[in-house]
């Protein structure tokens, strides 16, 4: 993609919907860097996000994806940008994103994304839960927030992350409005 004009593009959405697989492919296809949030705060914090947050607690967690976020949007190379599902809780982020990139709300029915968070069920939020109660009560919280940034939006529930993947690749050239080399 010509680097004329260029902004990042973070991608937001519940768990399950798809940010962490969407991301690197969607990041080739643009020529962009990619970099998912929870590896970064993972990475900067030698343990697991699930460690985080038996060891120091959700309010530590937020923290740290605060910081992630704040030091990776600043980076003059355009990214692409997996985010946590709660990264829209906190006001700072909401704003951070909102003025620093273009923001790509993936959705996805929540009968979906239960059977996807199902197959990998690392995620410290459905520890000894029901997916189905918790990302019921998530959408209720998250679901607006995540409709109030969205530049762009798309429903993944029924489709291959490839097709994902292109769909915004073509969708993201006119949002840019930059063509191919
Ligand atoms: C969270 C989602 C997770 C991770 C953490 C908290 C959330 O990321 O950041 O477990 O609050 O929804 P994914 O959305 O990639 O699963």
């Amino acid at each position: 993609m010509s680097k004329a004009k260029l902004q990042h593009v973070t991608l937001v959405g519940h768990m399950g919907s798809g940010k962490s697989t969407i991301g690197p492919l969607l990041g080739s296809l643009m020529d962009f860097g990619h970099v998912d949030l929870d590896v970064v705060i993972a990475n900067r914090a030698g343990r697991s996000i699930g460690v985080i947050f038996e060891e120091k607690g959700e309010k530590v967690f937020r923290d740290l994806e605060e910081q992630a976020l704040k030091s990776k949007i600043s980076s003059l190379d355009p990214l692409v940008i997996s985010t946590g599902g709660g990264i829209v809780e906190r006001t700072s982020n909401r704003k951070l994103l909102k003025e620093e990139s273009l923001v790509v709300w993936l959705r996805a029915d929540i009968e979906a994304l239960v059977k996807r968070v199902s197959r990998h069920s690392l995620r410290p939020l459905l520890k000894g839960k029901d997916p189905l109660e918790v990302l019921t009560q998530l959408d209720e919280e998250r679901a607006s927030l995540y409709e109030d940034l969205a530049d762009i939006e798309i429903d993944t529930s029924n489709m291959k992350p490839s097709n994902v993947s292109e769909l915004l690749f073509d969708s993201l050239k006119s949002h840019l409005g930059v063509e191919n080399e």
